[in-house]
């Protein structure tokens, strides 16, 4: 069967993003400048709803893969409205391109050295709604993030440069702690 243009446009957009991470390494914000291009394309696709094969997501239950290739990994998300996504690390580059709603959207900095058992000091890098067509990356040296989606139907298409890991972090900025633990054991 032929790939119709949605497909497509994923997939030109995995090639673009792999070219990226092949040139750029672990630098995110590189990778960004150049993923926007090609997401772009993927967020005007009007059917990317009806793709996909399911996953179990991290902190959500409606989340299917668009593309996986154990380096690179596309997927596409609801958002519940309302729900609060915690502040949370992930141990690898991760983009929220939003689809369709609106999120309130919280990128912080680490500035403590992880040393102290459950002590983490953060602040905030940016605080903003993201609506259809926006991209957020969080990377290194911000690669921590919380979010609320503030509409129903807000799917994000996210990207993410290889495995998270197994354990991240979960924060309470205001007490500045933080937990270790399963992103499941979470939600
Ligand atoms: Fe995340």
């Amino acid at each position: 069967m032929a790939a119709n243009t949605s497909e497509l446009a994923v997939r030109d957009a995995a090639m673009a993003i792999i070219d990226l991470m092949n040139k750029h390494g672990e630098d995110g914000p590189a990778i960004s400048a150049g993923m926007r291009g090609p997401m772009a394309k993927v967020l005007a696709c009007p059917d990317l709803t009806s793709l996909g094969v399911k996953r179990e997501g991290n902190h959500i239950d409606n989340s299917k893969y668009l593309y996986y290739d154990g380096q690179l990994i596309i997927t596409l998300d609801e958002f519940p409205k309302g729900k609060t996504i915690p502040p949370h690390d992930h141990g690898v580059w991760e983009a929220l391109c939003i689809y369709k709603g609106r999120v309130s959207h919280t990128v912080y900095t680490r500035h403590d050295d992880g040393s102290v058992e459950g002590f983490a000091d953060l602040s905030v890098l940016e605080d903003r709604e993201l609506g259809a067509g926006d991209i957020s990356v969080v990377a290194q040296p911000a690669e921590i993030h919380g979010f609320t989606a503030l509409e129903d139907g807000t799917f994000s298409v996210t990207v993410v440069g290889g495995h998270y890991a197994a354990e991240r972090h979960y924060f309470k900025p205001d007490q500045k702690t933080c937990v270790k633990r399963r992103p499941k054991a979470a939600a």
